[in-house]
């Protein structure tokens, strides 16, 4: 995989800049990261440890400082109070906690481990740090709308600047998982539906987090999570069985990981799901031969939660001995909060069922971590109450935070040029549960963000009209619940206005853990205030509040102008007034296919064929369709407008024909004929005719986003070689076949570009 990712860099920066990465210095970092350095003290102090203490080492528990903030986002469980958790720091019986409050509890903790016990082995502080710690940027899935990876490499770094100021060692994160199916509430924590963003933006936000350095205290270990196909559960409901082919799951799912780990992640978590009948965690084949045996991973992987206790119900495990067993014999090295381990595992090697040399070889996983954190050298590196508040929300981060919003932000429809919005001489009607107020702005999954430090729209909107009183903000309707009155008081209001701007969508509840849905669309009573508003006949600008695609309808899916602005933290407000009134021009391309129904999930643009192919024009019978919709996107992957007018023109192929160990160049002119400047992210697919394997519709092979003045023409060029070309063959290796290849040039998955066709030769 370390080879296609060079490919694909070769792909878009052409063969000679291909050849200076391959010599490059940044390349030999590639290559070293990743790699566990052992020093030879963690051997001695092994040797010194009672099976009590290495069990402790391989324990990790939620914090209970303050009654324990992580239980608010997790299953409550029976934690132990702070001072018992102190006392097992001293006992060693500890490796760390997480979600805890800050540098004080941490200091208290790192004291007691490295003063009273018995070894001083020192903590470490994990947390979940998602897309931000106090600054809170865009939801991940936001994020990668955004088409620029190294945007959240920057937002990673920034997360990990304030983290690791406030004691925090390790993140969970980045979460990679590959979601195809928009009804799984965690797709919000990840990449997306596609194999190449889910890979680039993977390799992005690890370096943002770890950067060069472990032991710098701006930096911390980043977690690829949830290994594996977490987001293949079957319906898209949370926690779900997940039975697939090892073809897909090497295709389609695993890249991403692998990418994470290139990347130079040193741990991972196991995911809660069963892989065809296995639990993750319970997996030999997933953690051991293939994590470690084929991918040469040498860090250490953590139990998600409670996933080793978990294996009972599912059906797997007969008790948490057997649980404790199962899960460090596959390879998991770290039990998170069970307790299963610091229970179990002294006991399990006396008595033969694991071998010492197992137990000892994941003690030194996780040895070898702390000192390559810095930890050994001094444990209070990160722990520095002054610089936990110096770091905190600077305004170098809210505007990272207010950079990252904006680019995040998809323009679905903008008909008659209604968006851009004028600053002056309209009045604005802002409608709808999230046009104001303290609430639903940070999005799900944040620990230490706060929505009364977070800019909400109506306060964003205000701040661009020179005449405040021209902006009318009613709420309308609740969420999922209808308003007494709010219907009136929202016609009343888009009486008085020129445009309405009509806020609706899904609260930060509905998506995140254990929040899959069953219709992915706008609750009800948000719909009729949507249709009700649109009786007035003013012109409306729908934004969308999403933290998933949405199947959009009636008076919703047709209003002239829709933006999908999803969650964008703690600088929302400012960034979509930002693209609302154009000091901003929308580029942000949707990173999640919008299904016509939400009876289409799993709907994804790179599916495949089939023997009777959905066609298009006019509806044929006997196809691979539903009754009355086509099986095509109403907004597919990759859409997104700007305020230019983009046009694709002229598919340039360098060669009718690729040798199997040669490249060739593919391009197509590019202009804005329209008035403002455009960002425009040109987008590269393939389909492969015919393979020994039948292949997806189109694939993803680069892109790249170019900026266009008004009047600007632009020649947009990328090379492919054969490794592109490259799928999951019959013996589940990769193999590459020389045949015919369409490629397309084009601005959506589903859009036609331009289009060609060349062969490869054997
Ligand atoms: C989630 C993980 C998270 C962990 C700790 C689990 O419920 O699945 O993503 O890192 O809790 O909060």
């Amino acid at each position: 995989m370390l080879n296609m990712r060079i490919s694909r860099r070769a792909a878009v920066m052409g063969a000679t800049a291909a050849a200076a990465w391959l010599a490059s210095p940044a390349r030999a970092l590639v290559q070293a990261a990743g790699r566990l350095v052992v020093p030879g003290f963690v051997d001695e102090l092994i040797a010194r440890m009672t099976l009590e203490e290495k069990a402790g080492q391989l324990s990790l528990m939620a914090s209970a400082w303050g009654g324990g903030k992580a239980t608010a986002l997790n299953p409550p469980s029976e934690g132990s109070s702070f001072p018992q958790q102190v006392e097992e720091a001293r006992q060693g019986l500890l490796t760390g906690v997480f979600n805890g409050n800050g540098a004080r509890m941490a200091r208290i903790l790192q004291i007691a481990a490295v003063k009273d016990s018995r070894l001083k082995v020192p903590l470490m502080f994990a947390a979940d740090i998602i897309h931000g710690h106090r600054t809170i940027f865009p939801v991940p899935l936001a994020e990668v709308a955004s088409f620029e990876p190294d945007l959240a490499r920057r937002t990673a770094a920034a997360a990990a600047f304030e983290a690791a100021g406030a004691g925090i060692d390790w993140t969970f994160s980045p979460m990679v998982d590959v979601a195809r199916d928009q009804r799984w509430g965690r797709g919000v924590e990840g990449g997306g539906e596609d194999v190449l963003l889910g890979r680039l933006f993977a390799d992005a936000r690890v370096r943002g987090f770890q950067g060069d350095d472990l032991k710098a205290n701006d930096r911390m270990l980043a977690c690829i999570k949830h290994f594996a196909a977490y987001g293949g559960a079957e319906a898209g409901l949370d926690y779900n069985t997940v039975d697939m082919s090892e073809r897909t799951l090497r295709e389609v799912y695993l890249p991403p990981y692998k990418a994470g780990f290139d990347a130079g992640a040193l741990s991972g978590m196991a995911s809660f799901n069963e892989i065809s009948g296995i639990p993750s965690t319970g997996s030999h084949w997933l953690m051991t031969e293939l994590l470690r045996g084929e991918w040469g991973f040498q860090g250490f992987i953590v139990s998600d939660y409670t996933g080793d206790e978990e294996m009972i119900p599912h059906g797997f495990a007969k008790d948490g001995r057997d649980a404790a067993r199962l899960a460090l014999l596959a390879g998991v090295d770290m039990s998170m909060q069970s307790g299963l381990y610091r229970k179990h595992l002294p006991e399990l090697v006396r008595s033969g069922d694991v071998p010492l040399a197992t137990l000892d070889q994941s003690v030194r996983r996780v040895l070898a971590m702390k000192a390559m954190l810095g930890l050994f050298d001094d444990p209070f590196r990160r722990i520095d109450e002054k610089r936990e508040n110096a770091r905190s929300m600077l305004p170098v981060n809210r505007s990272l935070a207010r950079e990252a919003g904006r680019k995040a932000i998809v323009l679905l429809k903008n008909d008659g040029d209604l968006l851009p919005l004028p600053r002056t001489g309209k009045r604005i009607a802002l409608i709808g549960p999230f046009a104001s107020g303290q609430h639903d702005l940070v999005g799900p999954w944040v620990v230490y963000g706060d929505d009364a430090r977070a800019v909400d729209l109506a306060t964003g909107v205000r701040a661009e009209l020179a005449d405040k009183a021209s902006l009318i903000v009613v709420e309308g309707s609740g969420v999922e619940e209808p308003l007494a009155g709010g219907i009136e008081q929202a016609v009343a209001a888009a009486r008085q206005a020129d445009v309405v701007v009509l806020a609706i969508g899904e609260s930060q509840g509905m998506s995140g853990e254990a929040q899959s849905r069953t219709e992915i669309v706008v609750p009800e009573p948000q719909l009729r205030l949507a249709e009700a508003v649109a009786a007035v006949g003013k012109p409306i600008i729908v934004v969308l509040k999403n933290a998933r695609a949405l199947a959009l309808q009636g008076a919703v899916a047709d209003a002239p102008a829709i933006l999908v602005t999803w969650f964008l933290g703690t600088e929302t407000g400012h960034a979509i007034a930002d693209v609302l009134f154009g000091a901003y021009g929308p580029s942000g391309r949707l990173p999640a296919s919008f299904p016509r129904k939400s009876g289409q999930e799993p709907y994804y643009y790179a599916h495949k064929t089939t023997g009777r192919p959905n066609p298009p024009g006019p509806r044929q019978d006997y196809k691979a369709q539903f009754r009355g919709i086509p099986n095509s996107a109403l907004y597919p992957f990759g859409h997104g407008l700007t305020y230019g007018k983009i046009e694709y023109a002229g598919l340039m192929l360098g060669s009718p024909t690729l040798p199997m160990n040669g490249e060739i160049m593919v391009g197509a002119r590019i202009t804005n004929h329209g008035d403002r400047a455009a960002d425009e992210v040109v987008q590269l697919y393939i389909h492969d005719r015919t393979a020994s394997v039948t292949r997806p519709v189109r694939e993803l092979k680069a892109f790249r986003k170019v900026a266009l003045a008004p009047g600007q023409s632009e020649v947009v060029s990328f090379r492919l070689s054969a490794s592109d070309l490259q799928f999951i063959g019959r013996d589940n290796r990769p193999t590459v076949e020389a045949g015919m290849f369409d490629v397309w040039i084009a601005p959506s998955a589903e859009s036609e570009g331009v289009h060609g066709s060349f062969e490869l030769l054997a």
